[in-house]
């Protein structure tokens, strides 16, 4: 039987200490298990760049330009990163969705613990997945939707829960649409001559994504804190929607971390793993993390879209030698649970 992308998600269980996320309404001072200092264990000491102010911005992409194919592949190509205007997602169904994630995070917290993620799982409450891969608690908490989200959300809102669930769907159901569009444009960038079977796999009926719900409390000493930890997105490519409150940032190489402001109107798109072994090698899959606010409470909807579980990841035939083998989605994120930032090394071929 083929397997779930949410099947392939949670195959090694976690500790409940790497689920259950801090009563952040009962907190008043960062608690020892939250203070990152330079000395943690952040990947290559990327937390401590700072940015150089003469570094231009996270590129911008209006995907109505006729342009639109090569501003896009640029900023695939030198950032991994940029935020899409023009992308037809109705700002009417970003703000539904946004006031319904809202209402999911203001539970109390006994209440959002009834639908914690379970030790096997990949849905439902609890803290970021890469937790276990760091000494120190992140100041987050999160909700996770593979199709649909009725199982949990009855927990939350027993007579309740539909229109969540309906909002939870219709965000999907464009995302999904959205990413499609984007993965096409990406992969006319790269001039690719073998792309069916991608496409296929990746089709608005056939691909797999998950929806994550990101919550970022206002965070006491949140200089020492870290929202959530450096990392980089597994599937193809991730669709970003944040409130009105920064904090999201980008690795870039010898500059050091930038944050990507929200802008009105748009959405941040950022290049998975799977895109990078795709692209072999030629879109960077981007360091990113999110540090925490004093004053704002922010929010973020990210929808990692990718393949089925099933297929096989392989560099395009047209862009040379290929630099990785080829990987099932379920196998790469297999061996991601396990290894982390080491995962795409070890697919290398030379
Ligand atoms: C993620 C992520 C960024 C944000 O969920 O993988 O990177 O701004 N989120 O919440
Ligand atoms: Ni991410």
């Amino acid at each position: 039987m083929a397997t779930t992308l949410s099947e392939a998600y949670g195959d090694s269980p976690l500790q409940l200490k790497h689920i259950i996320p801090l009563d952040f309404d009962s907190i008043h001072d960062l608690p020892d298990s939250h203070v990152w200092t330079e000395s943690v264990d952040l990947l290559s000491g990327k937390h401590i760049c700072q940015a150089h102010v003469d570094e231009s911005d996270v590129p911008i992409v209006d995907l109505t330009a006729p342009n639109a194919v090569e501003v896009l592949g640029n900023a695939c190509r030198k950032w991994g990163m940029f935020q899409v205007t023009n992308h037809g997602v109705p700002s009417s169904l970003l703000g539904n969705a946004e006031s319904y994630v809202r209402r999911l995070f203001a539970l109390p917290a006994e209440q959002k613990r009834k639908a914690l993620r379970s030790p096997g799982g990949a849905t439902g409450y609890g803290v970021a997945r890469i937790s276990p891969f760091f000494s120190k608690l992140m100041w987050h908490e999160g909700f996770t939707i593979m199709g649909s989200a009725v199982e949990h959300a009855k927990l939350l809102w027993p007579q309740d829960y539909e229109k969540f669930c309906n909002a939870m769907d219709s965000y999907q159901k464009q995302m999904k649409s959205l990413a499609h569009k984007i993965l096409v444009l990406m992969l006319k960038s790269l001039e690719a001559k073998d792309q069916e079977t991608l496409l296929s796999t990746a089709s608005v009926h056939q691909s797999e994504g998950a929806l994550q719900l990101n919550s970022y409390p206002c965070c006491p000493n949140h200089k020492q804190a870290i929202g959530l930890a450096p990392h980089t997105d597994s599937l193809l490519l991730t669709i970003l929607h944040q409130n009105d409150t920064e904090g999201l940032q980008v690795f870039r190489e010898n500059t050091g971390w930038i944050t990507a402001p929200p802008v009105s109107g748009a959405l941040v798109v950022n290049i998975g793993d799977l895109l990078h072994i795709v692209s072999n090698g030629l879109f960077p899959t981007v360091y990113h993390r999110v540090i925490p606010n004093e004053m704002r409470h922010r929010f973020s909807m990210a929808f990692f879209y990718g393949p089925q579980s099933d297929s096989v990841v392989a560099p395009l035939s047209n862009l040379g030698f290929p630099r990785y083998r080829s990987v099932t989605v379920k196998e790469y994120l297999s061996i991601k649970n396990k290894h982390l930032d080491k995962a795409i090394p070890i697919l290398k071929t030379v």
